[in-house]
């Protein structure tokens, strides 16, 4: 085995912590394996941040990592720990690293994974995160881990509704997971041919956005029509009902919510798991922290955490544009 460890690193852990999302064993499992490969041992911690508060923790070996790039969910269990939010949990915290001798976490999550990251480091310990959600709402990023496998879940759900749907002539009002951000929303909107996508960016407004959309897809021959709503926009239950009520047709209100979070996950999102792993431990290995890795198009970066915090993201415009423009308007 080539030892490419650069820095006088022997020992780190990594974590999955906030919601889960597909691709994240894939993660693990680079980071178990790139470290390896340098010489440096990994620790698994169980649930997230509290987990580290608690010594809830499994050495990882190789083969302790096998079988599990296919898989969803994360294999360490996640958490959100209020405990970590106060000085007394990372405190905490940080005695287990010192106990345990971590001299870096690799902390995989979202923006709330990643001031947790940032806290700890306040501590000594070296930290780099992986953004995985599949909202890709995280502003330092193109791209989160299991963005990919939700949206061709959700397409896949949305295709078996137009079938019976379409037998119907009826509406369907789908709603997808995004609290805060429509990507998800835009992405699957755009894939299944809706008739309307409604996102948390844009204030809502039903005539405009949805019965001027129903009305020009009948005008042009339509009998069935799919609303992708996202779960931060609007109710979809209070959409069907505003449908019901003002247009007059017999819609049926759908919501996935969790069903996007699991399964398999997709070749892109394991690639860019693995991507990822693989660039936390280089940049423990060489000594560096407070990072996170990022994707700028087709590159893995890696930039400050602090300041990737502060980068707000919001819908591309010119795929919104298309959306726009694929709806009718
Ligand atoms: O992973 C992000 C997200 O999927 C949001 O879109 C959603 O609102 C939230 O998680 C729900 O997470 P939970 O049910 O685990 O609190």
């Amino acid at each position: 085995m080539e030892n490419e460890n650069t820095g006088a690193v022997r020992r780190i852990g990594v974590l999955t912590s906030g919601g889960d999302a597909p691709g994240m064993n894939a993660a693990i499992r680079s980071v178990v394996r790139s470290a390896y490969r340098r010489g440096i041992e990994c620790i698994g911690i169980r649930r997230g941040w509290a987990g580290l508060i608690s010594g809830d923790f499994a050495p990882m070996t190789g083969s302790d990592v096998s079988r599990i790039i296919n898989r969803g969910g994360t294999v360490l269990y996640t958490a959100r720990s209020d405990e970590f939010r106060t000085e007394a949990g990372q405190q905490k915290a940080a005695a287990t690293c010192k106990l345990l001798g971590l001299e870096g976490i690799v902390a995989i999550g979202g923006d709330g994974t990643f001031r947790g990251a940032l806290d700890l480091s306040r501590y000594g310990v070296s930290v780099v995160g992986i953004p995985g959600t599949i909202d890709n709402d995280i502003g330092c990023t193109d791209y989160t881990i299991g963005f990919d496998t939700a949206a061709n879940t959700a397409v896949d759900c949305i295709d078996r509704l137009r079938d019976t749907m379409q037998s119907h002539e009826r509406c369907a009002v789908v709603e997808v997971m995004g609290r805060h951000a429509g990507y998800l929303a835009l992405h699957v909107g755009v894939a299944v041919g809706a008739t309307a996508v409604l996102v948390p960016e844009y204030p809502y407004n039903f005539d405009e956005h949805v019965a001027e959309k129903i009305r020009r897809a009948r005008l042009s021959g339509k009998t069935n029509f799919i609303i992708v709503v996202a779960e931060g926009a609007v109710s979809a239950v209070s959409v069907g009902e505003q449908i019901r009520a003002e247009l007059g047709l017999d819609p049926r209100v759908t919501i996935l919510g969790h069903i996007q979070r699991g399964g398999a996950p997709t070749v892109k999102d394991r690639v860019m798991a693995t991507r990822m792993g693989y660039e936390a431990v280089r940049l423990l290995s060489e000594g560096k922290t407070n990072r996170i890795i990022c994707a700028e198009g087709d590159k893995i970066v890696d930039r400050d955490i602090a300041e990737a915090l502060q980068m707000k993201k919001t819908l591309n415009p010119e795929e919104f544009k298309v959306m726009t423009v694929m709806t009718g308007t």
